[in-house]
């Protein structure tokens, strides 16, 4: 990776990615690409930005050729509760971003990475350990996006050689920048609200398990799987990987430990419930870990302790 070209990088994932790429790479050699612009950002100011749709394929190629680039990590998506809304906006924007993106990567020979999601699972998924090689019949549309995305990219590998890799990511849980409307949301909310208020009420009921990750496990393993050895990889697209998996009576109980009053009740939301059930408890990252060296080092504890020193830090809460 000497010249990356990022879309959707003033995500979740994109706002932290591109500074750490930065930070390994040299500011000049990442380029973050977005629909919008947030003036002031540090993704926009400390390194080349330019506005980008990615269903515009003509204008992602003229900045690919602009800037000489030989990766492309493609992040601009609708997630899962906000693809459930909108179902024909997320059909054209995963479907045809990720289109447009790949022929990009074949054209210019790119090495390529975007992730998929535990959302690549249904129902009829096995629900624990759920392994690399399963069931994949989900029913919601960004679960239906990301098993055609998946499909996708290996068949680019496949058929025109190129060098495509993902992951499927679990919720990720950060402090930069908020979730863009995905059904793991609340286990970023809640330490928000727990620091304003010392309560939360949760839209995930009680006994609803998940994977989850903190996001510098998620960056590092973008990276680590981009600089993997190709010829190690017997999987491509895409890895499960996880760091932990919990309920949110776990996570409530592990934010009382920092902040003893801290209460929780349930105001529980059928869509993204709905969304929840049909995901696994628990996937199984053993193919990423002896494949390309998956390693997670934040477990619930370890996360909670850093969010919370994080967001206070950042005067979330502060009378
Ligand atoms: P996000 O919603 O935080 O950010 C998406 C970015 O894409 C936004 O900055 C938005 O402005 C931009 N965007 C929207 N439409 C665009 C368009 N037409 N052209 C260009 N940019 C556009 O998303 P994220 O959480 O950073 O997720 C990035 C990728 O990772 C997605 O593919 C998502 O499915 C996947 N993923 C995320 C999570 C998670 O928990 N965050 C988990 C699993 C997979
Ligand atoms: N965090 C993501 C979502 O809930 C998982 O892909 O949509």
């Amino acid at each position: 990776m000497k010249k990356i070209l990022v879309t959707g990088a003033l995500g979740q994932i994109g706002s932290e990615l591109v500074m750490k790429m930065r930070e390994i790479y040299g500011n000049d050699n990442v380029i973050a690409t977005d629909l919008r612009k947030l003036e002031g950002n540090p993704v926009v100011m400390n390194g080349p930005f330019e506005l980008l749709d990615v269903t515009d394929h003509k204008t992602m190629l003229e900045l690919a050729k602009k800037y000489e680039i030989d990766t492309l990590v493609h992040l601009a998506a609708l997630l899962s509760a906000t693809a459930e809304a909108k179902p024909l906006l997320a059909w054209n924007l995963n479907m045809g971003g990720l289109v447009n993106a790949l022929e990009v990567a074949r054209e210019l020979n790119c090495q390529f990475f975007t992730p998929s999601s535990i959302g690549a699972f249904g129902p009829s998924t096995p629900k624990d350990n759920t392994p690399q090689d399963t069931i994949q019949r989900p029913t919601t549309m960004y679960g239906v996006n990301k098993v055609a995305g998946e499909l996708l990219c290996d068949y680019y590998f496949k058929k025109f050689g190129v060098d495509t890799r993902g992951v499927r990511f679990p919720g990720l849980i950060s402090y930069e920048v908020l979730p863009g409307g995905g059904t793991t949301d609340y286990a970023v909310d809640i330490y928000y609200e727990a620091l304003k208020s010392g309560k939360y009420t949760s839209f995930i009921g009680e006994g609803t398990k998940m994977d989850m990750m903190y996001m510098p496990d998620a960056i590092n393993a973008i990276i680590k799987i981009m600089e993997a050895d190709g010829s190690k990889l017997i999987h491509r697209n895409a890895f499960n990987i996880t760091a932990m998996s919990f309920e949110p009576e776990e996570i409530a109980a592990e934010i009382k430990k920092h902040i003893p009053g801290f209460i929780m009740d349930y105001n529980v939301d059928p869509i993204r419930q709905g969304i929840a059930n049909s995901w696994p408890n628990s996937i199984d990252p053993t193919c990423a870990k002896n494949e390309w060296g998956f390693k997670a080092e934040y477990d619930l504890a370890k996360m909670t302790t850093d969010m919370l020193e994080k967001l206070s830090a950042k005067g979330i809460g502060a009378k």
